[in-house]
C-alpha cells in the first residue's frame, strides 16, 4: 500500500500533523510538501491524504494551485482523505472539506471523514491533544484501508 501525503505549511504544524499520519499509515508512507510535487510524484500510489492550513476561509495558494491540476479521472481507485489546520474561531472557514470535494471528483475513493486539527494562534503551536488526534485520525484510515482492501 503506497502511501503518499501530500501537505502545504508556512509555519510548520502542518507539516507535523502530516508526519504523524505517515508513521501511523506504515513503512510504505511518506510525507511530500505540495511545492516539490513533480508530475510523476504520485505515480502508483493507493492513498493520498492531502492537508494544508486554512487561509482565508480556504486552501492555502499553493495546495489550490495542486488541486486545480487534477484532472477529472486522475485519480480513479485511489483511496484519499483530507485535513486542514486551522485556528480555534467561531468561523474559521474550511480547508479539508474542499480538498476532500476535488480529490472525489478527480476520481478518488474517500475514505474517513475530513478533519481539521487546531493551532494556537498564527504560527502554533499546535493546540493539546492534536498529534494524538491525526494519530488516532490516521489509524481510523488505516483501518478501513485494510476493511476494503
Ligand atoms: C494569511 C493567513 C490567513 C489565515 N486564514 C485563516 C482562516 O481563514 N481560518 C483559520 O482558521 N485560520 C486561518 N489562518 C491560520 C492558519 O490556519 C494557521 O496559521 C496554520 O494552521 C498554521 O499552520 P502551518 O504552521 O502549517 O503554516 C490564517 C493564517 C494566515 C497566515
Amino acid at each position: 500500500m503506497r502511501a503518499r501525503v501530500v501537505y502545504d505549511t508556512t509555519y510548520g504544524n502542518t507539516r507535523i500533523i502530516a508526519e504523524v499520519i505517515a508513521r501511523e499509515l506504515g513503512r510504505e508512507a511518506a510525507i511530500l510538501n505540495v511545492a516539490d510535487l513533480t508530475e510523476t510524484s504520485l505515480a502508483g500510489v493507493d492513498v493520498l491524504v492531502v492537508g494544508c492550513p486554512i487561509n482565508g476561509w480556504r486552501p492555502t495558494a499553493k495546495m489550490q494551485a495542486f488541486l486545480d491540476s487534477l484532472a477529472p479521472g486522475s485519480l480513479a481507485g485511489v483511496r484519499a482523505a483530507a485535513f486542514d489546520t486551522r485556528i480555534k474561531l467561531f468561523i474559521h472557514g474550511d480547508a479539508a472539506g474542499k480538498i476532500s470535494q476535488v480529490l472525489a471528483a478527480a476520481g478518488a475513493i474517500i475514505v474517513g471523514k475530513p478533519q481539521g486539527f487546531i493551532v494556537v494562534g498564527t504560527e502554533g503551536p499546535l493546540a493539546p491533544g492534536q498529534t494524538g488526534k491525526a494519530g488516532a485520525w490516521a489509524a481510523f484510515i488505516g483501518a478501513e484501508l485494510r476493511a476494503t482492501a
